[in-house]
């Protein structure tokens, strides 16, 4: 007898519908057909072994497993669960009514246990999407499966509870979640900018970062508070909608790195990786690709702590990405793209010693050394990143007497209105979301400067020999400062504060 059950494989960040046909007739061997990879062989000895251990038969026929579409690779043992309810159709011993109602996605223990698979909610949607009005999924992954609406989404530990909901028609294991209500009152943060004494500059800075979307670089001595600001960007940066943060989910989920109780990232990812992190770890790779760092923090914020301490090789993997807000990895038989839209974060001593610039301390580092320890940053990525900021450390004798600074709730508000502003702005185009993703026509089109504006940017350029590409990244800043002032034209004192954050190109840095 022929029975259908229909699994699904993740390709990129998205779920492929697989079906796997068993033929179960007279005589003794045992087929899988459909590029199989061997984790998907040795599902023979498993299924034997599940199938008599939770009181059923193997039958001992002439079994043929075909799984399709044949030109997907099928990797790893999450069809363990579709494959053993078809064979127990297949051979009479389950009834087969309702399997083309199901997607089922499970790897089996030999004693029946269904374990944890990557990649649950983005094989709800596709399941949701193709009309199939149920999917099983291993009890762990059930709550991020569970957010996707219009498909009943069941959670199941053990194969037997599989097999029982199917022949009582129950609802057992059924979870239903609300996606939107999760996503209320989900901005809490555990660090607040209102505890970073002083420094309204930096503040400023990461203010406009946040609003327009924009790379930033902190440069400044050990102690300063680099870090302790970046902790706190999450906090002032607009909300997370309801399409991010299933977006953002989606790689997580595709990754495994959501925790069991929760089905939903719902708050904008910070992730900071350390700076040995391999090429793979942050752009993403490996044999069976997996999404990297850069694509874990889709719509949020990726902070590179001590930039220069990073391997050339990484930072420069970086670049295209970052250009494109996509990465693409390629394999022999694989090439899957992986959303990579995050706002960099980067901070950085200015030279070896940490102390350039520094007004208590003495820098003991050579001019050559200070230039060649910035040089460690490629060009190309720093290009990417259109302000950069010196941050002078508050005096220790001082913090105690510097009074709390705004909450991050006020600075959020000013952001928020920034970001409606700019979502009229780009409410026409499908690529461009935030003043920093302006291509060079946009920045013609949005960013047009007033004769006597033009006339200050170039006197700027040429007084503090600021480099060419410095011209567009101050126009897109402009743009974003009067937006938070909510002016239609960019006026003097928006390009005058946009060209006090380029410190790295001034051609005296290091001299
Ligand atoms: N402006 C500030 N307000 C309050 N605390 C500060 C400030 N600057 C530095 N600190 C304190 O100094 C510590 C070290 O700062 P950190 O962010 O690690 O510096 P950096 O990353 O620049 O080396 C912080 O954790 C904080 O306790
Ligand atoms: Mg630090
Ligand atoms: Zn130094």
């Amino acid at each position: 007898m022929l029975v259908k059950t229909t699994g699904s494989a993740i390709h990129g960040i998205d779920a492929i519908i697989i079906t796997i046909e068993v033929n179960i007739s007279q005589g003794k061997k045992f087929y899988l057909v459909g590029l199989p990879d061997n984790a998907v062989k040795e599902s023979h000895h498993r299924l034997v072994a599940v199938l008599n251990n939770i009181g059923f038969k193997f039958p001992r026929r002439r079994i043929v497993i075909n799984m399709a579409p044949a030109d997907i690779k099928k990797e790893g043992s999450a069809y363990d669960l579709p494959i053993a309810i078809a064979i127990l159709a297949a051979s009479n011993q389950i009834d087969e009514d309702r399997l083309d109602e199901f997607v089922m996605m499970g790897e089996l223990s030999l004693d029946g246990t269904i374990k944890p698979v990557k990649g649950a909610l983005p094989m709800a949607l596709k399941a949701k999407e193709e009309g199939f009005k149920n999917i099983v999924v291993p009890k762990e992954n059930v709550m991020e499966a569970a957010i996707v609406d219009g498909i009943d989404v069941y959670g199941f530990h053990h194969i037997n509870e599989v097999i029982s909901m199917l022949s009582n028609k129950s609802e057992d294991g059924l979870v239903k979640l609300d996606a939107a209500e999760m996503l209320v009152g989900k901005h809490d943060y555990p660090f607040d900018f209102s505890e970073v004494k002083g420094q309204e500059n930096i503040k400023r800075a990461l203010e406009i970062a946040a609003a327009g979307g924009h790379n930033i670089i902190m440069i400044g001595p050990p102690g300063s508070g680099k870090t302790m600001l970046a902790k706190r960007l999450p906090s002032i940066l607009p909300p997370f909608s309801i399409e991010e943060a299933l977006e953002t989910t989606k790689i997580h989920s595709v990754a495994g790195i959501l925790p069991d109780d929760s089905s939903l990232v719902a708050s904008r990812p910070y992730r900071s990786p350390h700076h040995t992190i391999s090429d793979a770890g942050l752009v993403g790779g490996g044999t069976f690709p997996q999404p990297g760092e850069i694509s874990l923090a889709q719509n949020g914020v990726l902070f590179l702590d001590e930039l220069p301490e990073f391997k050339r090789t990484v930072l420069e993997v970086m670049r295209q990405p970052m250009e494109d807000r996509i990465v693409t990895i390629s394999r022999a038989r694989v090439t899957v793209d992986y959303p990579a839209s995050f706002m960099l974060v980067a901070a950085m001593n200015p030279c070896p010693c940490g102390y350039y610039n520094d007004p208590e301390r003495e820098c003991v580092c050579s001019p050559g050394l200070v230039k060649t320890y910035l040089n460690k940053i490629s060009g190309p990525l720093l290009d990417r990143i259109d302000l950069h900021i010196e941050v002078t450390p508050v005096p220790f004798k001082d913090l105690a007497m510097t009074p709390k600074g705004e909450s991050s709730n006020t600075v959020r508000k000013r952001v928020i209105l920034a970001n409606k502003i700019q979502e009229q702005r780009f409410k026409e185009n499908t690529r461009v979301f935030s003043n920093a993703q302006m291509s060079s026509r946009d920045i013609d089109s949005y960013c047009e400067l007033q004769p006597d504006g033009l006339a200050l940017l170039k006197m700027a350029m040429e007084k503090l020999n600021l480099s060419a590409r410095a011209f567009n990244r101050i126009k897109k800043v402009a743009r974003t400062i009067a937006d938070l002032d909510n002016a239609k034209t960019i006026r003097n004192d928006h390009i005058a504060e946009a060209i006090q954050y380029r410190s790295l190109d001034r051609e005296s840095w290091g001299n």
